[in-house]
């Protein structure tokens, strides 16, 4: 069976603390090899044809964990800016953040506004990095901005251009690390994503793992509240 690559697949990274704690290493240390291992993954994912990439790297409720982590969280996003530039621009993709800017710090909003700004144009993989990111916090400021707009009448499909960033629902979403649970994650958007979830910490997370979450995919039966075609 041909296997259809989705257009949008979206990843929920957990893990990284159990990986780092089962190897008796500090929790930051998980923290630094997912972030290797999420630059892998969008190599290949623009390989196999993928347009978009939505990676959830910090949730708005991340902030409650402690200041080394979170401030170790804060340091890697900036650094990972700063290295990948030269392999963003070179490998077309188009940069874009998905979530608030409260309690961001401006050197790193403006770092992550430059790369936006500067991958604009790129016409290869568009890759949405949730950061300080939640679900609900989404729908909300969307309804914040429409009431803000004086827009009436509105419809699903006029209040989805309100969403942060206006791409289209993913087809598959995917949660490493075992947990069945969605953790505030693209409330709106997942309406009808199909769900894989691997028992696979994120640092240990491969080209071959996302190979087994797109043939599982495939064999999925998306009926969309429909009936099976005959
Ligand atoms: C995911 O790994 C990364 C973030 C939430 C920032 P975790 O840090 O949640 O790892 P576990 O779930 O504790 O193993
Ligand atoms: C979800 O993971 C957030 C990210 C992967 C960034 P968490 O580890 O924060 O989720 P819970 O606490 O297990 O639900
Ligand atoms: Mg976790």
């Amino acid at each position: 069976m041909e296997s259809r690559i989705p257009s949008h697949i979206a990843i929920i990274m957990d893990g990284n603390g159990r990986w780092a704690e089962k190897r008796g290493l500090p929790r930051t240390l998980g923290h630094k090899e997912g972030a290797d291992v999420l630059r892998k993954i969008i190599t290949y994912a623009g390989r196999i044809g993928v347009k978009y990439l939505t990676v959830y790297a910090f949730s708005t409720e991340n902030w409650k964990r402690s200041k080394e982590e979170v401030d170790t969280l804060m340091f890697l996003f900036k650094t990972y800016l700063k290295n990948e530039e030269k392999n963003i621009m070179k490998n077309n993709v188009r940069f874009l953040v998905s979530g608030r800017k409260d309690g961001v710090r401006s050197s790193l909003l403006e770092a992550i506004e430059k790369l936006e700004d500067k991958s604009k144009d790129n016409t290869g993989l568009i890759l949405n990095i949730a950061f300080n990111y939640g679900g609900r916090a989404e729908i909300i400021d969307a309804v914040n901005s429409i009431l803000k707009l004086g827009i009436e009448n509105i419809d699903e499909e006029k209040f989805s251009k309100y969403m942060y960033n206006d791409i289209p629902d993913p087809e598959l979403l995917i949660r490493t690390s075992g947990e069945f649970r969605i953790s505030n994650f693209l409330l709106w958007q997942i309406a009808y994503s199909e769900i894989y979830i691997t028992d696979a910490l994120w640092p240990d997370f491969d080209e071959k793992e996302l190979d087994k979450a797109i043939q599982s995919y495939n064999e999925r039966d998306r009926r969309f509240g429909g009936v099976k075609n005959a």
